[in-house]
């Protein structure tokens, strides 16, 4: 590790030991660090093996991983259930994808609900449920109808020429199994229609439509719509949740053709009603919003998502105040933030909510920032780069000054803690081209993930590249829109829970990752070409 000597250092250096005897955080003196500490410290830059143990955004029995959740608030009990496929997927339990679920009050405590398989899958290869997909659950007279997708891999075949269909389970309580009802007719896409009849058509959800006073029913399928064959979302009526018939194309994507609008779903927030739906093409959740539960559905007023690649298949519910929106974070192969995403992963929840212009933005639930603000940790710089200028070493304000062409930058020390919160205010100078978050970093200068503030581009990315690997052409680890402003204080929020690295800007966005590499390496904050004041940072764990 190499460290820079310029003038800034040593001015920090008699900045932090001219601000000595005042230096005192709420562990103790801040004894600080190579600019003017006393305390020895060896970092070694290395990539832990993976945690189990996840709280906050579980895994589920045996740290199996978390597929397409079917959230569902009781209002009885007053409990969350998050119904969810678990994910093994033929392995010596010779099963595929069955429903588990979690029970939460707070999204901060979850428990495994003790029935562990809720619907299981059939052993018999000819039959449709061989495996089974996502669906969601709705509660009439004392009954929950969960409605899945029997898949069956093995189609077509001599015995089975569908690969998926829309089929019933039903219980009288969220927490146990399902009972398959072979007197349901599994539904699949009308046969005298152009629809893909062999494949696609999955994640049915069920929900009572206030307009035709019946129930209405949403599938993902594939058609030939108005001369090309695109991803829609299809329409299904029914009095008793027994009977369906078709009603036509509800959302055929409009301006965009979609290979698969998976997962839809619909709710109401106020007076606007939407459509959301994961988009197998990008990985990341889209939405669209109408006047009327039938549609037409028109693009946001801004951007169309508001999360990164991190939550797929994201479906929310509410308990009258609030609504939260949950979904998977990927794992990656091999364990390694290089290797390919895998499905299922760990099981993440945002607040979604209404702006003032309509559109849909994430925050933190509330019950998870006041669980994570409990202990603050004393935070020690480690390396510090180019023009840094402390504002108040109590409160850890920077100014990082990078104007022409430079690069300013304070790497902190890692955190040793399984789950905690970093917090911070981000105001930047007109002009500035970059500046962020510094993850997993093995130094101050170039080895580091750098969670990136881009203003000409309006977008906040993760890159796990080196620096001067960072490529502009090629699409980033993970990312999205935000517009930025000069002169404006942008909250920072990020909670790490092992490898999961959740970014919240704003209550507007929220960027969840897979960063292996961010549990005990280090941390801090970084400008380019630029001038950004980071105010207040804030370490702190339940
Ligand atoms: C989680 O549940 C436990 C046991 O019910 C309880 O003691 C604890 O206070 C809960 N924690 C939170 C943050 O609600
Ligand atoms: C931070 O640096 C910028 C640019 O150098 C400067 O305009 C601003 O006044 C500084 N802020 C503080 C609080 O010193
Ligand atoms: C900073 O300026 C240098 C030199 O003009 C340029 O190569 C680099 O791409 C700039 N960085 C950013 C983040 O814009
Ligand atoms: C950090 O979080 C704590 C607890 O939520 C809050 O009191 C504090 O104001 C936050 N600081 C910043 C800079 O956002
Ligand atoms: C930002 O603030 C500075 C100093 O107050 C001012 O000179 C500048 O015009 C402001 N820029 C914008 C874009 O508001």
């Amino acid at each position: 590790m190499h460290l820079r000597i310029t003038l800034f250092n040593l001015l920090l250096f008699f900045l932090l030991v001219s601000c000595k005897s005042e230096n005192i955080g709420p562990n103790g003196p801040d004894d600080d660090d190579k600019n003017g500490n006393t305390d020895e410290y060896n970092f070694v830059c290395e990539i832990k093996s993976e945690e189990d143990g996840y709280k906050t955004y579980p895994l589920g029995p045996d740290n199996v991983p978390v597929g397409d959740v079917m959230p569902y608030y009781d209002t009885v009990s007053g409990t969350f259930y998050i119904h969810y496929l678990f994910d093994v997927w033929n392995d010596n339990t010779n099963v595929r994808h069955p429903w588990y679920g979690f029970g939460t009050d707070d999204y901060v405590n979850f428990t495994e609900l003790p029935a562990g398989e809720l619907i299981g899958t059939s052993s018999n290869a000819c039959d449709q449920d061989y495996a089974i997909g996502t669906g969601s659950v709705i509660e009439k007279d004392g009954t929950y109808y969960a409605f899945y997708t029997g898949h069956n891999p093995t189609s077509p075949s001599n015995c089975i020429n569908t690969k998926e269909g829309v089929m019933l389970a039903t219980s009288t309580s969220l927490s146990n199994a399902f009972n398959k009802r072979s007197d349901f007719k599994t539904l699949f896409a009308p046969i005298n229609l152009p629809f893909d009849h062999n494949d696609n058509f999955r994640d049915p959800y069920v929900y009572l439509n206030t307009e035709s006073k019946k129930y209405s029913m949403i599938v993902s399928a594939r058609k030939n719509h108005n001369g090309e064959w695109r991803g829609v979302i299809a329409h299904f009526v029914s009095e008793d949740l027994m009977n369906w018939n078709y009603e036509g194309v509800l959302f055929d994507g409009g301006d965009t053709n979609y290979f698969m609008m998976e997962t839809p779903e619909l709710f109401k927030l106020g007076e606007v009603y939407y459509l959301l739906y994961s988009d197998t093409g990008s990985r990341h959740v889209h939405y669209r919003k109408s006047s009327s539960i039938n549609g037409p559905w028109e693009k946001p007023e801004g951007e169309e998502r508001f999360a990164g690649v991190g939550i797929y298949a994201a479906k929310s519910t509410s308990d009258g105040i609030k609504r939260y929106l949950s979904a998977w974070t990927h794992r990656k192969q091999g364990e390694s933030d290089f290797g390919d995403p895998l499905w299922g992963g760990n099981l993440i929840t945002h607040e979604i909510y209404q702006t003032t212009n309509g559109d849909l933005a994430l925050k933190i639930p509330e019950s998870i920032n006041s669980h994570y603000s409990s202990n603050e940790l004393q935070i020690k710089s480690y390396e510090v780069e180019g023009s840094v200028e402390v504002i108040d070493t109590l409160e850890h304000s920077y100014n990082l000054s990078a104007n022409n062409d430079g690069f300013a930058s304070i790497a902190f020390r890692p955190i040793d803690n399984e789950r905690y919160q970093i917090n911070t205010s981000l105001t930047f100078t007109s002009g500035s081209e970059e500046f962020g978050l510094i993850l997993g970093g093995c130094d101050a200068e170039n080895e580091f993930y750098s969670l990136r503030f881009l203003p000409d581009k309006g977008m906040v990315s993760l890159e796990i590249k080196n620096r001067e690997n960072i490529d502009d052409s090629v699409a980033p680890y993970n990312d999205v829109p935000l517009e930025l402003d000069p002169n404006t204080s942008y909250e920072v929020k990020v909670i790490i829970e092992n490898s999961m690295v959740v970014v919240y800007v704003d209550d507007k966005i929220a960027l969840s990752s897979r960063v292996y590499k961010a549990m005990g390496n280090l941390w801090g904050i970084y400008s380019e070409n630029g001038s950004v004041f980071i105010e207040n940072i804030k370490v702190s764990t339940p």
